[in-house]
This record gives structure tokens, sequence and C-alpha cells, in this order.
């Protein structure tokens, strides 16, 4: 049992303490060798308390130890080595239906099925599709009226027949996004909840009576308080996300049993896996207390430390595999903001039984920043986040590989904001992903170097968060300097309309970010190295240069990359043979701005 007499380094021990000390240092600017400092590491939690007292309410520790203490496991450090699994092989790529538009065809559905020859060639093997169910499209399509049809734009369930058929055809997979931590008000559970005080669906989502202010201090991620009030029924509901978004209470076994039922429906139509919506929210701390207000200022969202982790969400993702997965085999990778890599590996370990993959987004913001600030992301960070934690003593913990989602800014402009590199980066990423140890989920657009769109003012953004966290800003700052801000984190970005005249262009051009993309996918999946391979890192110490490498069974590859726009130093090894290049295949002492280079290494000299 962890207390107040515990030392920071004992907490840092403990896999949930070390995740949410590294958190709190990340979101601090403040680098994490803080923590070995043998002073800093022998204060213990109630002597900084006391140093602290100020600002931290005891609320605050009891918050962080009750967390610790909920968790007994930790996860298996031994390296033993990776049981295959056709998702650890794959190649994913994640669709967002509403603007991979294909104009020429009837509707959306119809439209990827028309396109899945032109993934397979870039080498995908297994799609993602963000939600295509019926749905208002407060958040597009995240705010799910029936998740037992599709929405009418999108097409049919014949269409989505197809679409299945289609991909299995090709010996290609399908992963459906699972929206299960919240409906959308507009779900007849929902409506009929609010309507009827006795329905059996009052007990499906979060109604408080509480007079004049809401029920608690929790704010939503889309700026605001968490709740909203009915005055007719004199009643207030829970919501982390749009006012539209209703959190379900998975409390509720009936509410669990449809939900259990409803995955199982789809699997039954040949769904191969799902991709499970913030997932690590489901569970949330009876009593639904107030947020420790540090924690709020911390994280940005008060209220967070109540369900990032919830007391029941290991058994809640148990029982959903039990239920729901495990007959059917099905995969499933969880989206779990604010998870780190050891609470990650708690949810993902094969002993556990509950998930087998989480996206975590540590690395997608560099320290001290927040997605909406306008900065610069330094690549140095991203060898830092890698070499601790894609490392070896990760045992069996198997890595989702990604820059790009629905949700993100595309991270060759967060790198590059003026667009000069943006070739060399797109394929130094894609060198990353196809050959860092874990399975790499591409997003609709990287396969060409997509960049981040241009606005010229807020009525152009249709993003439910980037317009409410407008709202929010223009009531202390200039419009013109909140519009700025919407502009470096909107969510819109990586939404924009996919130029297929671009994708065709490069698919025929030799050089392009395409062809790359196509020719690592073939040397990954024909080389057992870059999929199960030992994964090593070199020169620690060398903040712009990445170089590791993989091995396995005699195979053995060296990968460099110079994660800057400043000319360095080749470290290759004599006698290696390059494979690959963002600079063409000459090779040389010197690596230009963003090289990377994928050699094979034969016999070293
Ligand atoms: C995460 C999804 O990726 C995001 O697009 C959505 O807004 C929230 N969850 C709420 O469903």
């Amino acid at each position: 049992m962890l207390s107040l007499h515990s030392k920071i380094c004992e907490v840092y021990a403990h896999p949930l303490g070390r995740d949410i000390v590294d958190k709190m240092l990340l979101e601090m600017g403040k680098p994490a060798w803080l923590v070995d400092n043998p002073i800093i590491g022998n204060l213990t939690l109630g002597a900084i308390q006391k140093l602290l007292s100020k600002n931290l309410g005891s609320g605050f520790f009891d918050a962080i130890l009750n967390l610790l203490n909920s968790e007994p496991d930790t996860p298996d450090t031994h390296s033993v080595p990776s049981s295959p699994a056709w998702w650890k092989e794959a190649v994913f790529y994640q669709i967002y239906p509403r603007s991979f538009g294909c104009d020429d065809e009837s509707n959306v559905l119809r439209g990827i099925l028309s396109k899945l020859d032109y993934l397979r060639e870039l080498g995908v093997d297994a799609i993602w599709l963000s939600p295509v169910y019926d749905s208002p499209n407060d958040d597009n399509g995240y705010d799910i009226r029936d998740y037992y049809k599709i929405l009418p734009e999108f097409g049919t369930m014949n269409d989505m027949d197809a679409l299945i058929a289609g991909l299995h055809k090709r010996g290609m997979r399908l992963v459906m996004d699972l929206v299960v931590n919240h409906t959308s008000d507009e779900h007849p559970w929902f409506q009929e909840a609010l309507r009827d005080e006795n329905s059996p669906y009052r007990d499906f989502y979060f109604f408080r009576k509480s007079d004049g202010k809401p029920p608690n201090n929790w704010v939503s991620f889309f700026s605001g308080p968490a709740w909203n009030y009915y005055p007719e029924q004199d009643i207030w509901a829970l919501h982390l996300f749009s006012k539209k978004q209703m959190d379900l209470n998975w409390e509720c076994p009936a509410l669990r049993e449809e939900i259990y039922k409803m995955v199982r429906w789809w699997l039954e139509r040949g769904v191969d896996g799902f991709r499970l919506d913030v997932i690590n929210y489901i569970s949330k701390t009876p009593g639904l207390h107030d947020g420790d207000p540090f924690v709020g200022a911390l994280m940005t969202y008060t209220g967070v430390e109540h369900y990032f982790y919830g007391p029941k969400l290991n058994e809640y993702l148990k029982e959903l595999r039990g239920k729901a997965f495990a007959p059917h085999n099905a995969f499933s990778v969880g989206e779990t903001p604010g998870i780190g890599t050891r609470m990650g590996r708690l949810l993902t370990d094969d002993y556990r039984r509950e998930l087998d993959l989480i996206f975590s987004f540590d690395h997608l913001v560099s320290p001290g920043h927040t997605r909406f600030d306008d900065y610069r992301y330094d690549l140095s960070y991203l060898k830092r986040f890698y070499q601790s934690h894609l490392n070896a003593d990760l045992g069996h913990g198997w890595n989702t590989l990604f820059f790009n989602n629905h949700d993100n800014p595309r991270m060759v402009s967060k790198i590059d904001p003026e667009g000069l590199y943006t070739r060399p980066l797109a394929k130094l990423l894609a060198v990353l992903q196809l050959t860092l140890r874990g399975t790499p989920f591409l997003f609709q657009g990287d396969e060409t170097g997509a960049c981040n769109v241009k606005f010229n003012s807020i009525e152009e953004i249709n993003d439910v968060e980037s317009r409410g966290l407008y709202a929010e800003l223009i009531k202390t700052m200039p419009p013109d300097k909140a519009f700025r801000q919407i502009l470096a984190g909107t969510r819109d970005h990586a939404r924009a309309p996919i130029n297929w005249e671009e994708h065709e262009r490069q698919r025929g051009e030799a050089d392009s970010v395409w062809r790359f993309y196509q020719d690592l996918i073939v040397l990954r999946r024909s080389s057992r190295a870059l999929i199960y391979g030992k994964l090593e890192f070199l020169y620690p110490r060398k903040k712009k240069l990445l170089s590791y490498t993989r091995s396995l069974n005699g195979e053995y590859f060296y990968i460099e990359a110079n994660l800057s726009a400043v000319k360095r130093r080749s470290k290759a090894p004599v006698g290696a043979v390059l494979l690959f290049g963002n600079y063409g295949k000459s090779g040389g002492k010197i690596l230009h701005p963003y090289e990377v280079r994928v050699y094979r290494v034969t016999s070293i000299v």
C-alpha cells in the first residue's frame, strides 16, 4: 500500500505511479530524470504536500493514492518472445469516411469499396473505419443514434455487407469504431430515459438532481461544464464530450449486456474487430466527486482523475472481451487518452485478457505543450519517448505506431510548419512507422505526405471541439489570437477531403511518398526481423540522431534518421547495404536535413 509516507521513487516504481509522474512532468515541461535525482526521489509524498500546501489540497494526494492502490498488478517485464498474431504483422489504414469522398460512387461505403484495390496495392491489410452509424453528426458520427443502422448519406446495410465481403475477398480485414462511452442524446435510450424517470433506461446514463448548479465541477473535453440541465425535468445529465454526447453508465448491468449484444451482432456480420473510442473513460469513481483543482489545472480537464483509469475499468474490459470479443476471436485496439506505457501494458498484456492494443498519445505533443499551442514539434523528444517506451524491457508488450489520426493536426506540419521539408519528413515518419517495433496505423493522406490545411476564418471550421474552444477563448482574448490557437490544434486539418488526384499522381511517380510507403511495406512484409525482431537503440545521447537496429535469427537492419534540418554525420556501420533512403540510395557520410536511411547489415567489418 502506498501512503503519504511513501517516497517519490516508490511511487515511480509502481506502474501507474510511473505513468502519472511522467505525465505530470510532461505537462509541466520538466524532464523525467528529475525523479532519478536522489534528493527528489527520496522526498515523501507527505513532505511534498507540506512544501506545496498552498497550491495542493489533500484531495490531490488522496486521488493519486486511491488510483495507485487500486491496481495491485505490475506489468510482466520478462523478455518473453511475442507470440505471433495477424494484427502484429498487419498494416492498418484509418478511413475517416466523411472526407474519404469518392464522388463518382453513389455513396461513401460504395466509394470505399471502389478504393480497396488501390489500398491493397499500397500494401494495406486492414482498415479501421471511423463511425458510419446513424448519427445527428454533432461530432461527426462519434455521437451514435442507432448502433444497428448505417448513416443514410454513407449508404445502407447492404453496402456495408458488400464492403465486408469486398475486404475479405482481398484478404483484408475490417475494424469498426465502437463508441460506447456515450451515445447521442438522440439515441432512443436517452430520449426515453429523459422523458420517463421510471424508465429502465434512466440507469443507462448519469442523471442527477442538483439545485441551481451542476452536480460536480467536471469539465467537458469540448469546453464548459460536463453537465446539461434539462429544465422540464429539472435534472442534469453527464457528458464528457459535446452537449449531445451523453455518458453511459457502465455500472448498469443491463446497459453492458446491450453493448455486448450489439458488438456480437456486428462480429456475426463479419467485422474482424473494433477500435474502442475513449474506452478508458467507461468506469467513473462512484459518487462522482469533484475533481481536484490542481489536477484540473495541470491536466486541463477538471475531474479527469475520477475516470481516466476508473476502479472497474479492468473488470469491464475483461467482461467485454469474454462475452463479446473472445467468442469471435476478434481484435481490439483501445483509444486511451492519458494512459501511459506502463498502464497501457496492464490493459494489453495477454495474460490479463483485456485489450490487444492501445493508442496512447503522449508522443504527439512536445513536453509542456498542448495541441492548441502554436509551436514547433521537436523530433528529439520523439527519440527520447521511443527510447524509454519502446525498449526491450517491455517484455511481450506490443505498440501501435502512428503519427496522425482524425483528431490531430498533421505531424509533418507540426515539425515543419513552413513546409520546406514535407516530402523528406513524410518519408522519415514512414520509416519509423514501418521499422520500429509495433503495429503501424496509417491515417488517410499519410501515404502522400498530406499537410495541414489553410483556414481563413472560424466560419470555415466545422469541428465541434474547435468551435467550442473558440467561443471560450474569445471571452478573454482578441478573436485573431483565439483563431491562431484554433489553427494550431484544430482537428479539421486531418479531416480535409482526400485529394485523389494527388494520390493517383504519386502512385505513378517513382520518387513519391506513396511509392516509398509501398516499397517499405513490401520490405516489412518480407522480414520477420522488422516485425518481431529485437529493437536496440544506439547513441542515446545524440539528441538529433535517431539510430537503432532490428535483428532476428541472423537478419539485421540498421536504421538512422537525422532529426533536424542541420546536416550531420552518418553512423552507419561499414559494410552495411543501403536499402532505402529519402535522399536516394547513394548514401555517403553526411546526412541531409531529415534524411533517413534503412540498411541491411550482412557482415560488420
Ligand atoms: C475520440 C474520437 O477519436 C474523437 O473524434 C471524438 O470526438 C471523441 N473520442 C468523442 O467520441
